[in-house]
């Protein structure tokens, strides 16, 4: 089994307010980006990291990931316009003997290197593609125009996060479908769950929660203090 992880890192992030791409925002001193590579490298399974830059940045982004010096072998790509088109651009450079792949978000910087191998493990115990993933603790309502037209029942809903992996036939696949009918997802588990495949879910994790928001920055953080402190007892 040879395991590769995609780094879709293109993003602008104009969510968390002006200034550089969210993904070499910093975090405790160390841009995003390099948490999400690290704890990629660092977990057992992982053999290749491949970063999805914004176009025109690739530079920068190498010289940043040897600044700090990520482990392992770590590649640098051109991103796309969209968080799809960043993933199915780093999948069609893989080499190929790669037959696993995982992705996993630049704006998750805190998954723990034992979330990512929980993945892969899965995948390699024979599902063709799992998601990590925890129960909602808020109610979910769908809202139009301003007001509530459902509330959606709260058992049986979960928030999807990544690291998410899959065989390489079954990603490419779904990637090469999704553009063929002009479907636009979230995430990569939904351009396979439209083929009809299995979908596996595995026990997400607080840590790989989504820096979107500059309060989600302010909680990595914290959280990142209290790992930290954790370490040093
Ligand atoms: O915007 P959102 O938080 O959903 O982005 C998720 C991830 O996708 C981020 O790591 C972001 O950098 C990446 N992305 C990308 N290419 C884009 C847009 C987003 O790689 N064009």
């Amino acid at each position: 089994m040879r395991v590769a992880a995609i780094v879709p890192a293109a993003g602008r992030g104009e969510r968390l307010g002006p200034g550089a791409p969210k993904a070499l925002r910093l975090l405790g001193g160390v841009p995003l980006l390099v948490h999400a590579v690290r704890a990629l490298a660092l977990a057992r399974l992982v053999d290749v990291v491949v970063v999805a830059a914004p176009a025109g940045d690739e530079a920068e982004v190498r010289g940043i990931l040897d600044a700090y010096e990520a482990p392992a072998d770590v590649r640098v790509t051109t991103g796309g316009a969209t968080r799809q088109e960043s993933v199915r651009r780093a999948l069609e450079s893989l080499e190929p003997e790669v037959d696993v792949v995982l992705v996993h978000d630049a704006a998750r910087p805190l998954a723990p290197s034992q979330l990512v191998d929980d993945v892969v493990s899965a995948v390699a115990q024979g599902a063709e593609a799992v998601v990590p993933a925890l129960p909602v603790a808020d109610t979910i309502k769908r809202v139009e125009g301003g007001r509530v037209v459902e509330t959606l029942r709260r058992d049986g809903l979960y928030a999807v996060q990544t690291p998410q992996g899959f065989t390489r036939a079954l990603l490419t696949r779904a990637h090469d479908a999704a553009v063929i009918d002009g479907f636009a997802g979230t995430d990569d588990a939904s351009l396979v769950e439209r083929l009809g495949n299995a979908v596996v879910v595995v026990p997400g994790h607080p840590e790989a929660a989504k820096v979107t928001h500059p309060a989600d920055l302010a909680a990595a953080e914290s959280a990142l203090s209290q790992r930290l402190a954790r370490r040093e007892h």
